[in-house]
C-alpha cells in the first residue's frame, strides 16, 4: 500500500475516551489468577462454567494461564427486563451440558455490578448438587450492587462506570477492544448507558 495516499481509517480505539485497565495490566493479572486457580484446585480437575458472552475472552485467557486438567461449561441468560429486574430472575438460554453433580465448579465472569445475574445463577448450581463453587471474576463493581456475592477470586476493583472491551459490550460493539475502556459521551447520542 502506497502510504503517502493511505486515509485514515476510524477504528473502535476512536471512540474510547479513556482506558481504564490496560492489555498488559489484565494479562499480569489474569496470569496470576490462573496461577492462584491452579494451585487451590491442584488434583482436583475443577469445571469451569462461563456465562456467555462477556466472559469468553477472559475465560480463553485464564484457562490457558492454567496447566491443571480441568474442563469447561457455558451457560447463557437473560434478564426478564426492567419491570422484574430487582427480582434478580433470569432465563436461561443456553443451560450446562453436563451435570455438575459431585464436581468442583468455578463461575467464570467478566464483570459484577448490581451482582443480580450470579445470585440467581449461584443458587441454580448450588441446586445442582456441586462439590463446591467459587466465583472468579475480571472485574468488581461494587458501587451498584443489589445482591451480595461471595467473590473469591477478582482481578480488578473499578469504579462506576460504563466499561467496554475485553468481551464487555456497548449495543454488542466494542467486545474486540483489547484493554478496558471508557467510550466517549458522544458514542451514545441521547442514551446513557447503565452500569
Ligand atoms: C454482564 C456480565 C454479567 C452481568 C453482570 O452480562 O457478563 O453476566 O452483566 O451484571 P449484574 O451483576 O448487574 O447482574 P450482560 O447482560 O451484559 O450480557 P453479555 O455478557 O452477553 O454482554
Amino acid at each position: 500500500m502506497n502510504s503517502t495516499h493511505a486515509t485514515t481509517r476510524s477504528t473502535i480505539h476512536d471512540d474510547v475516551e479513556e482506558i481504564l485497565v490496560t492489555g498488559d495490566q489484565i494479562a499480569e493479572r489474569v496470569a496470576q489468577l490462573g496461577a492462584q486457580l491452579e494451585a487451590d484446585y491442584a488434583g482436583r480437575d475443577p469445571v469451569l462454567v462461563s456465562v456467555l458472552k462477556g466472559s469468553i475472552i477472559f475465560l480463553a485467557d485464564l484457562i490457558r494461564a492454567m496447566q491443571s486438567t480441568l474442563s469447561l461449561d457455558l451457560m447463557e441468560v437473560s434478564s426478564y427486563g426492567a419491570s422484574t429486574e430487582s427480582s434478580g430472575q433470569v432465563r436461561i438460554l443456553k443451560d450446562l451440558s453436563r451435570p455438575i453433580e459431585g464436581r468442583d465448579v468455578i463461575v467464570v465472569e467478566d464483570i459484577i455490578d448490581t451482582g443480580l445475574t450470579l445470585n440467581y445463577l449461584l443458587k441454580y448450581l448450588h441446586d445442582k448438587g456441586p462439590a463446591s463453587i467459587r466465583v472468579v471474576c475480571l472485574l468488581d463493581k461494587p458501587a451498584r450492587r443489589l445482591a451480595e456475592i461471595p467473590i473469591d477470586y477478582r482481578g480488578f476493583t473499578i469504579p462506576d462506570r460504563f466499561v467496554v472491551g475485553y468481551g464487555l459490550d456497548y449495543d454488542e460493539r466494542y467486545r474486540n477492544l483489547p484493554y478496558i475502556g471508557v467510550l466517549k459521551p458522544s458514542v451514545y447520542g441521547a442514551a446513557s448507558p447503565e452500569g
